[in-house]
């Protein structure tokens, strides 16, 4: 199964698979990190098709299309702010990562790339995060046969080296 998840270091707007997955807020009409980025690679009618959506709960994910991205779909999932680990933020987590692979199965999604949701702005301790992804996208993948590559694609060369860690690829 691992074999199917891979890990890249650079920007989640330049990757070439079926959907991108963005670290959105509630609103779902943009924000910083990941999330701005997203919305400028994509373009306006990015913004236009999140305003009909009416919002996203936390831990819950909608899908749009790519427009200007090289992605077809963007997937908008919605992380726990990290309140010290004492509300539910890792179950908020899981959730996410779960959600928005099954929206990708509803879709037709064979390729899709995540970034490390919550652990910007949202402050989730990044080792933490990367376990949950990681434990979460292989539990997901024993019983979805369609999806071929999850790939975690991290901004910065020490996140980058946490994740080939903690999946074994040293
Ligand atoms: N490609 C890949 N990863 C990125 C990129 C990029 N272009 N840019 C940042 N990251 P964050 P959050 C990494 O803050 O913590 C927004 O305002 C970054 O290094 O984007 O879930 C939303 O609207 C970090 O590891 O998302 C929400 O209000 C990870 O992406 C809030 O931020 C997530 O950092 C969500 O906060």
């Amino acid at each position: 199964m691992t074999e199917k998840i891979t890990v890249e270091e650079g920007d989640i707007t330049r990757q070439n698979v079926d959907a991108i997955v963005n670290a959105a807020n509630t609103t779902l009409l943009g924000g910083g990190g990941v999330d701005g980025a997203i919305h400028r690679a994509a373009g306006p009618m990015l913004k236009e098709e999140c305003r009909k959506l009416g919002g996203c709960i936390t831990g819950d994910a909608k899908i749009t299309k790519g427009y200007k991205l090289p992605a077809k779909y963007v997937i908008h999932t919605v992380g726990p702010v990290w309140r010290g680990g004492d509300f539910n933020e890792d179950n908020l987590l899981a959730s996410c990562y779960f959600k928005s692979l099954k929206l990708a199965v509803e879709n037709g999604i064979k390729t899709i790339a995540f970034p490390s949701i919550s652990t910007g702005i949202y402050g989730f301790p990044f080792e933490r995060a990367a376990k949950i992804a990681i434990k979460t996208v292989r539990e997901f993948l024993k019983s979805a046969p369609l999806i071929e590559k999850v790939i975690f694609v991290c901004f910065s060369n020490g996140d980058y080296t946490t994740y080939r860690k903690l999946l074994d690829m040293e």
